[in-house]
């Protein structure tokens, strides 16, 4: 690690330690050095390292962007190719937890988990309303069509594979036919903004005790705005805590978009149909994200029944902010989600 870091200079590592947690296939350190300072590293495997040490590059200048308009992130440091198959990056270390753990643990009261909500909202939204820099607008054509195709696709396949699935879920069964009323063609031509991509409780840090927040494993590629927005839905598939940290988000967005509308065109549009958008994307989630963890065709009954329960509680949080109308639910689906 020692090679790896210092490359010649006089700093050196004297604590670190592998963390366990996160979803992707990288490896993940905390470090510290000689002069006190803490990192996160990653180590990412790769065909090509040189490609992804560009990718990262990029992604460091868009970070960099964002950062300086105020928004509180862990800056990508240094990038280092490690031998032929792997990409060491390193990042600045949040105090604190995820916000997922203390939610979870019920570490805040109610009114802490919906002012954080609102906080990490309209620093959403801050990410948002910077303008694209010039590089990507040049490929903002391509970059539209990439991004109307990744979401149209995943749908797709995510209908294919619920019609292979043994189980029909009375939940989707009503959410099909207005996918095809709706569809994503809403999304062609639509403006694109530096987008997270992966905006969900366990990618925010928090320090209870400075109140400092820290965003970490971001992408910040041109994406959807309500797209992003919509990860929310990743919060509301637990309820207690998450429930008003989700309000709290969606309304802290909000309120800065509304603000932002008064002098700019693009925000008072994307207002316009934000409802309407965000009903669509949450109801895409609910599919894929089901989709995505039962692909082998067949549930266990537990399984089913954890299921159920989960696109219930997200109805439920639906239909306090944004309510049910767009959809035909049955009674019953209506009556277990106002119980
Ligand atoms: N900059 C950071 N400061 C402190 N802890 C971090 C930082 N980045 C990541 N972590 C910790 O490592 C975990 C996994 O990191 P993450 O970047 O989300 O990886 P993954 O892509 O695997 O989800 C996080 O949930 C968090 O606990
Ligand atoms: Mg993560």
């Amino acid at each position: 690690m020692n090679e790896l870091f210092n490359q010649g200079s006089d700093i050196e590592i004297v604590d670190f330690k592998e963390i366990l947690s996160g979803k992707s296939k990288a490896k993940k350190y905390y470090l510290k050095t000689n002069k006190g300072v803490e990192m996160l590293t990653k180590i990412t495997p790769t065909t090509n390292a040189k490609a992804l040490t560009t990718r990262l590059e990029n992604k460091r200048q868009r970070a960099e962007a964002i950062a300086e308009s105020g928004v509180p992130l862990s800056r990508l440091i240094k990038i280092e190719p490690f031998g032929k198959n792997t990409v060491a990056h390193f990042y600045e270390w949040c105090k604190g937890q995820t916000v997922y753990h203390l939610l979870k643990n019920g570490e805040l009261t109610e009114d802490e988990a919906y002012d954080l909500g609102a906080r990490t909202g309209e620093f959403l939204r801050q990410i948002h309303s910077i303008p694209l820099r010039s590089e990507e607008w040049d490929t903002g054509l391509d970059e539209e069509v990439e991004v109307y195709n990744q979401i149209k696709k995943r749908l797709d396949n995510s209908y294919d594979k619920y019609r292979e699935l043994r189980h029909k879920l009375p939940v989707i069964e009503c959410l099909l036919p207005f996918f095809k009323d709706k569809g994503v063609e809403f999304l062609r031509g639509r403006k694109l903004c530096y987008a997270h991509r992966d905006y969900h409780s366990g990618n925010i840090m928090y320090d209870v005790k400075s109140k400092q927040i820290g965003l970490i494993d971001y992408s910040f590629k041109p994406g959807d705005a309500i797209s992003d927005l919509a990860y929310v839905y990743d919060s509301t598939k637990h309820g207690g805590l998450f429930h008003p940290y989700a309000k709290g988000q969606v309304d802290g967005y909000l309120a800065l978009l509304k603000k932002d509308a008064e002098h700019s065109n693009d925000a008072t549009i994307l207002l316009k149909t934000l409802r309407e958008d965000f009903v669509f994307f949450f109801a895409a989630k609910i599919l894929t994200l089901f989709t995505k963890n039962h692909d082998n065709g067949t549930l266990t009954q537990k399984k089913l029944e954890s299921v159920k329960s989960i696109q219930i509680r997200v109805l439920k949080w639906l239909d306090n902010y944004f309510g049910l109308d767009d959809f035909e639910f049955t009674e019953e689906i209506l009556e277990a989600v106002r119980k």
